[in-house]
């Protein structure tokens, strides 16, 4: 992808649940802090709760139900259909919670990014605070990074970090690190949605046309780092 042409960025978001990081994308939006439009949202869940918070803001929400599909190839195939009818500059996952195949990652390289509640490359998958808190990690944080068809794999280019506390549980981690995804997200998509950070190949993200060396920071995480 050679840079986000369009201004405001169409952007088509997926979400399986509560949608949290979608509201604080629409609150960015509100705020005049993120020049994207978005086209739709879509749920693979009927009963999502951010399909509440899509339809308050007045979005297009639609559901694709993938218990409605044989597979996970004839599931993407439909979702890919949909999103595609949007012509969607970024594809956004928000707490989306199905495993994508390869075909359909490929489909949309370097316009599909998602946020993992992890410092990735630690601790891609479920569970993850609970393996932060076994593992006595003192800092934990969250990733945005584009998607590749390996899950929590692909390119990560900005964090924010967060301290774990002694008397953590799973749930006093998650709600720590939820409130710095609601601050990290709006921003890692302004920088796609200005054109600031790109896609170049497999592996390399620039940022304003310099390959990133180590993955920037969001500053005030609270994390040692910030
Ligand atoms: C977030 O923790 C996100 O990092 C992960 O799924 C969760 C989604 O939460 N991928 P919400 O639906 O945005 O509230």
């Amino acid at each position: 992808m050679a840079g986000a042409a369009q201004h405001p960025l169409p952007v088509v978001v997926l979400i399986s649940g509560r949608g949290s990081n979608l509201k604080a994308i629409i609150e960015a939006i509100g705020d005049n802090a993120l020049p994207i439009d978005i086209h739709a949202v879509i749920s693979n869940r009927p009963n999502a709760a951010g399909i509440r918070i899509a339809r308050a803001a007045g979005l297009k929400t639609i559901v694709v139900n993938h218990t409605c599909h044989a597979d996970r190839a004839g599931f993407d195939a439909a979702l890919q259909h949909i999103i595609d009818a949007f012509d969607p500059g970024l594809v956004v996952l928000a707490g989306f919670m199905r495993i994508l195949t390869a075909g359909f990652v490929e489909h949309y390289r370097g316009r599909l990014i998602n946020i993992h509640p992890s410092l990735l490359p630690e601790f891609p998958g479920l569970n993850t605070h609970q393996q932060v808190i076994d593992a006595g990690r003192p800092v934990t944080g969250a990733t945005v990074h584009f998607v590749t068809p390996e899950t929590d794999g692909g390119p990560a280019f900005l964090q924010v970090q967060v301290a774990v506390h002694e008397d953590d549980t799973a749930a006093t981690l998650a709600e720590r690190v939820l409130l710095q995804e609601h601050r990290l997200y709006p921003e890692a998509i302004r920088q796609v949605a200005e054109g600031r950070i790109v896609l170049e190949n497999e592996n390399t993200v620039t940022l304003d046309g310099i390959p990133l060396q180590a993955v920037p920071v969001l500053g005030n995480g609270q994390g040692p780092g910030t």
